[in-house]
Formats: C-alpha cells, structure tokens, sequence
C-alpha cells in the first residue's frame, strides 16, 4: 500500500447514509472475555484493525483457538485455567494500549512467564498505571523504566484488591477488573469514570459486580472466581471512528450524513455533546439496545456559526479520543475554546496536546498550550491554500485521520504520511471517505 496520500481540493458537498466498522473497545473486550467462557463465543461485526487482529494473535499464542470469517469471529475458550503456552512466550500487542494493558488483569494467575512487546509508539508509553495495581494483586512485573517490552509472571494465589483509579482511565480499570475475576475475594475501585464497557460486558455475562456512583466518583466492587459459559455478542459502530465522518460533515458546506447503528455509549458520546454545545446539528435516532450498549443512528448536518466552548473537565474521559476532532472544529468556532486537565491527551499513541498545538498553528490558527490546559482562538473565516504536510506523528491514526478532516474540510494542498496507521482502527477509513466523493491520490 502507498505511504502518502496527496489531497488537492476540498470535499464538494454530500448526502449519504454510511456504517462503520464495530467499536475497537468492545471488539478486544469480546477476544479477552471470551478467552476465558467455557466453550465457543461467537461476535458478530467485530472490527478488523490491527490492533484487534493483534489481540486474536495473543491469545491464540496463550493457546486459545479462534476463527475469524466474513460475518464472525469466533473464540473456542477453556475457561479460567485455559492458558497453555511455553515460559517466555512473547505477545506482541502492536499499537494497542488496550490490549497491552488489559492482557496484564488476565495473566494475573499466569504459571509461564510472558515477554510483552509493542512497537515503537506504545514501547514510549508509561506502563506504571498498571503495574501498580497489578503488583498488588501479587504479579511479578519485570520492566525497565515502566517500558515495554514487560516481562509477566503471574501469582497461583491472587489477592483481591481496594484501589483508587484517579485518571479516568479505562484501561486501568479494566485490567484491575480483568484480574479480579481470577481471585476469590471482593476487589473494590474507587474511580473516576471512564468508559464502562467492562462493567456492561460483565453484567452481560451475570458476572457479580456493583457500581455505585457517587458525585465525582464510582465505587465498584467485584467478587472473582466464578466461571462463566461462552457466550455472543454483537459489536455495534464505533462512535470514534463516526466521530471523523460527524466532523467532516459539520465542517462542509450543504452536506448531510446518517451514520447506522453506532455505539452512543454515555461514557462514549462526550463529543456529540460538546459539538451540541458549539452549536452543531447532531440528532441520535432510532435508538435500541444490544447487549446492555446504547445504539443509535446518528444525523449530522453542516453547521455553521459554531460556538466556541469551555469545556467542562467532567467531559474530559467522555471524549477522550475524540480532542483531536474537537480542537479542529473550535478552530472555526467564533471565539476562544478553553480545555482544562487534558494532560491525557499526552499520554496517548502520541503526545496528542502538542500535535494538536503543532498542527493548528500550521494551519493558521492561534493556540496557547501548557502542561494540561489548551486554548484555541477560532476563525470562523479560516481559508487554507498552502501546502501542508503531515509527517512525523508516531504513526498515530487518529492524528491521520485529523489530517485528511482537516484538508477535505478546509482546502489547500496537502500530503499526508504514514497513511497505513489507519488501519490500526479504521482500515476502510480511506474508502470511505472515497464514497462520500473526497479526491485522494
Ligand atoms: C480505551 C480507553 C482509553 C482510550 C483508548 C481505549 C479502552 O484509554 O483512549 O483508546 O478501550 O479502554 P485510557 O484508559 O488510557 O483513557
């Protein structure tokens, strides 16, 4: 495949109806969980992105057999103690921060040691999140600085744990909650909420956990040890991949677009109800429930006259991958947009903050950044015919897939590199965008 692609002129306006493939969240919550069912799990539009196909490829190498066809994949688990792999078994979780955090909860109880890689972007990132938690639920971690590649070893006797998790993060969470299974005792979190698919998914499988929500935080509680029976699942849209395609049309002139059957998820749809703060016409229909998730169809119209935001923090972890999307649509906006406590957005596959500052500027907007705050002056007037080229991102595909919004949306000329990071989440990213008439060389 082509490394660069080379964008001339803007998107002409549209009005379409589109899918887009199953949420990478619950795709790889699916492979883990079900890894552990007894007997055959089977879901049905599970994305195929490399960072799913890398979690299909860990747990086939922790012994588990897995089919993967056109319409579903399925996952033939043997239970708690299913594992059957040589010491020293190297996974290699890709790009997937999820998967490489989330692995650490189901290797808690692990008897053969596991060498867990990634490549460049997520060798950079902090792993102390997790190690923390993981130690003390008794896992023996071996890691230089908090890196990867992490050497595992799990405990024959897990102890559950109390934990605060402060960040807001899923991840941290999930791998706490995916560890608690394997342990005969009540694990309680303390937490910021964050995405709840785990939580949906174990109530889903009857599993015993409590949630309870405070003001500011959420106390779960969660007694492991109980086995539970494969089962099959059904993986809607992922609203961070339609968020490209809501921007895009918001941003273009005369254009509509209906987006079927996509997870709007609370603890998902943060930016839906900040674009609606900005003033952009957004409307969920024919909403339903699979499987305990919230599904709609999402109607989006171009908009203009947006409003700048200052954003509450407490949608912060609601949007968390979706800043990107929303900082270029405050560059439009008519007034200054202030975010605070972002320093997440530092954290991710890059340091989201200063791409987001970079780029920005590049494009002619004004931008102030600190350490965890942003804030962009908007130009409801912004006119782009430079060119502009995008490079040098650490292959993160939502900063990609940024820049093909961007200069669809917006004009100029641009060159975009490291277009296969795409297909990390997004693999028909491109195509798509084919459809809706964008011109991409
Ligand atoms: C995810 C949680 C988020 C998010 C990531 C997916 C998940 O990360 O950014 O893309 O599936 O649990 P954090 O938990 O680090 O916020």
């Amino acid at each position: 495949m082509k490394k660069k692609a080379y964008i001339y002129e803007k998107i002409k306006n549209f009005d379409k109806k589109i899918s887009v493939p199953g949420d990478k969240s619950l795709s790889i919550r699916f492979i883990l969980l079900a890894s552990q069912a007894l007997g055959k799990s089977t879901a049905y539009n599970i994305l195929k992105s490399e960072d799913v196909i890398c979690a299909l490829n860990s747990i086939k190498k922790l012994g588990i057999k897995y089919k993967l066809s056109e319409n579903c994949c399925e996952i033939y688990g043997k239970g708690f103690k299913g594992f059957n792999y040589k010491n020293n078994t190297v996974i290699n979780a890709g790009n997937s921060g999820t998967l490489s955090r989330l692995i650490f909860g189901l290797l808690v109880d692990s008897r053969n040691s596991v060498i867990l890689k990634g490549d460049q972007s997520l060798s950079k990132r902090d792993f102390s999140r997790v190690i923390k938690p993981m130690r003390m639920f008794g896992q023996n971690i071996n890691s230089k600085k908090n890196r990867l590649p992490i050497i595992l070893k799990g405990t024959k006797y897990p102890r559950p744990i109390n934990y605060s998790e402060l960040k807001g993060s899923a991840q941290v969470k999930s791998c706490i909650l995916l560890a608690a299974m394997k342990t005969s005792g009540e694990t309680k979190i303390k937490c910021i909420p964050s995405r709840d698919h785990t939580e949906k998914l174990f109530l889903h499988l009857k599993l015993p956990i409590k949630i309870k929500k405070e003001k500011k935080f959420e106390i779960i509680s969660f007694k492991g040890k109980k086995n539970y029976k494969s089962f099959d699942y059904k993986i809607p849209g992922d609203i961070s991949s339609s968020s490209f395609f809501i921007v895009l049309t918001l941003l273009t002139k005369k254009s509509k677009i209906l987006i079927r059957n996509v997870n709007v998820n609370k603890s998902r749809t943060g930016i839906i109800d900040i674009l609606k703060l900005m003033k952009a016409k957004i409307r969920l229909k024919n909403r339903k429930i699979y499987n305990g998730e919230n599904i709609a169809d999402i109607e989006v119209k171009s908009s203009e006259k947006l409003k700048p935001i200052n954003c509450p923090s407490k949608m912060n972890s609601r949007s968390i991958d979706e800043f990107l999307l929303i900082f270029l649509t405050c560059s439009v906006a008519n007034g200054v947009s202030k975010f605070q406590n972002i320093e997440e957005l530092r954290n991710k596959e890059t340091d989201r903050l200063e791409f987001a500052s970079k780029f920005l500027r590049k494009i002619g907007v004004k931008t102030k950044i600190s350490k965890d705050s942003f804030k962009i002056y908007g130009n409801p007037n912004l006119i782009l015919n430079k060119r502009y080229e995008i490079k040098n991102f650490d292959k993160d595909h939502r900063a990609c897939m940024l820049s093909f919004v961007a200069a669809l949306a917006f004009g100029g000329k641009w060159i975009i590199h490291d277009i296969d990071s795409v297909k990390t989440s997004f693999p028909n990213f491109i195509p798509l965008l084919k459809y809706l008439g964008a011109k991409i060389n």
